[in-house]
């Protein structure tokens, strides 16, 4: 079994999953129970001092996808409406329990110098193994100029970092929101405030839908609702570019990522390392299936190490040196459609996409043994991989590398008049 163990930014965990700043992590019982089932680490669900945090009762929405209940998760909560006390005595006993295990608090206050001193002292006196900014949420406590407010304007980020670590004696990580143009600048002005970490994404802004008996927009509070923030698998692919943003920014390169967004299962987990994250954290899953998708994470990270000989150092950042600009591409890697004739049940989907979708590159026959025969015209193929990406038979349709005798040749090889681009199909 891989030693799975790791540190992120200075804070060391058994393994990189930790839970998210969330429901999951809302009391001492909950995380107590999360590190008995194997969870590494757990970001408290975010504390304040001063604020009243009251919810509404109606808070979550999901969007089912053809069957898939919670593709994409929403929610209008706030960050947490218990006692700061409460929290911080329960952070000090869980932390007894289990030394191992990090924990990390979320926090969140006013833009104040000593509000945000008073909070750190309190967070690290209750035994906390890092500190998590949360600049990150869009909703509720934005309109409050805390969260996202805060996340989205850099100078804004860099000063509260800045006066964060007057006082931290714990790694700290700037949680990054997700809802800006460009996320290397807030990633680039908590470092610049000293920040030992970022972890990313929050939520995504969003309206996760309407009723349509009612024409309410969801979750409905007495008829209304506001804004809220998107999560789960659906947001896992935004995620993956805005970690691998920050890793391949010369400036933020070396900056540790703990990476959120859509983790369901070790194959998100791997793409995530890969892509420069040292921890994972997870929400929406943990909220779908409970904290037992521990030991799939944990069992299919180790065994995919294994399999290859690869520590989870080596993993981590493994594929950033592959994330270049559209115009360093070779525009002279040819590919095609070849599909398996005996794998191919004659559903015609491919033709259907090609054709009305795509460039006309497969021909179809209806057969006299009733059967729908698709064959790929090679000259009017442009490799899009969409056919391969509809056809429901794993394997059936394949895409398939063309020699050709032209040198590698990029966009920018082109302007600069030291390229010669390949020939490819003309639609006239
Ligand atoms: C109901 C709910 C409450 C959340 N509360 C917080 C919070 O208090 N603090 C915080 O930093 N993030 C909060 N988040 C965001 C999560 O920590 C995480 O960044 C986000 O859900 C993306 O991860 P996921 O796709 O695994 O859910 C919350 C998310 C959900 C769904
Ligand atoms: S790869 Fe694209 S162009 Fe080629 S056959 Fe498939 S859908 Fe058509
Ligand atoms: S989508 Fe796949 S199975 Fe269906 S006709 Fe095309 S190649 Fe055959």
């Amino acid at each position: 079994m891989a030693d799975l163990s790791c540190t992120t930014a200075g804070i060391k965990s058994p393994n990189p999953f930790w839970l998210a700043s969330a429901p999951p992590t809302n009391t001492g019982y909950q995380v107590a129970n999360a590190f008995e089932a194997g969870w590494g680490g757990a970001v408290w669900k975010t504390l304040t001092d001063g604020q009243p945090i009251v919810n509404t009762w109606s808070r979550y929405g999901a969007l089912d996808y053809n069957g898939v209940k919670m593709m994409g998760f929403n929610n209008i909560e706030l960050i947490t409406d218990r006692p700061l006390d409460v929290n911080l005595r329960e952070i000090y006993e869980v932390k007894k329990r289990f030394p191992n295990n990090a924990i990390i608090v979320s926090l969140m206050v006013e833009a104040t110098r000593e509000a945000w001193h008073d909070i750190v002292k309190k967070s690290q006196d209750a035994g906390a193994d890092g500190l998590e900014l949360n600049f990150g949420c869009p909703h509720g406590m934005s309109e409050r100029g805390m969260g996202s407010a805060v996340g989205q304007v850099p100078e804004y980020t860099r000063q509260i970092t800045e006066w964060v670590q007057e006082v931290a004696s714990v790694p700290v990580l700037v949680k990054l929101t997700p809802n800006v143009a460009d996320v290397r600048y807030p990633a680039r002005a908590a470092l610049e405030g000293g920040a030992d970490g970022v972890s990313l994404i929050n939520t995504i802004n969003s309206i996760i839908g309407l009723d349509l008996d009612t024409l309410a927009p969801r979750p409905t509070v007495a008829g209304w609702s506001s804004h809220g923030g998107y999560c789960g698998p659906a947001v896992k692919p935004i995620a993956l570019n805005m970690v691998s943003q920050i890793a391949t920014d010369p400036q933020t390169a070396h900056l540790p990522i703990s990476g959120i967004g859509g983790v369901s299962n070790w194959k998100d987990a791997v793409e995530f390392i890969a892509l420069g994250a040292s921890s994972v954290q997870v929400c929406t899953a943990v909220m779908h299936y409970g904290f037992r998708i521990i030991e799939d994470l944990c069992d299919g990270v180790s065994n995919f190490l294994d399999e290859r000989g690869m520590t989870l150092d080596e993993l981590r950042g493994a594929s950033v040196e592959r994330i270049h600009e559209w115009k360093e591409l070779d525009l002279n890697y040819v590919i095609n459609a070849r599909i398996d004739q005996d794998k191919c049940i004659g559903c015609g989907l491919c033709y259907t996409a090609c054709e009305d979708g795509a460039h006309q590159a497969i021909f179809s026959e209806r057969r006299a043994d009733g059967r729908t025969y698709v064959e790929v015209k090679p000259d009017a193929c442009v490799g899009c991989n969409l056919c391969s990406l509809v056809c429901p038979v794993d394997g059936c349709i394949e895409m398939v590398e063309i020699p050709n005798d032209f040198e590698r040749c990029s966009w920018e090889d082109v302007t600069s008049g030291n390229g010669t681009l390949a020939p490819r199909p003309v639609h006239d």
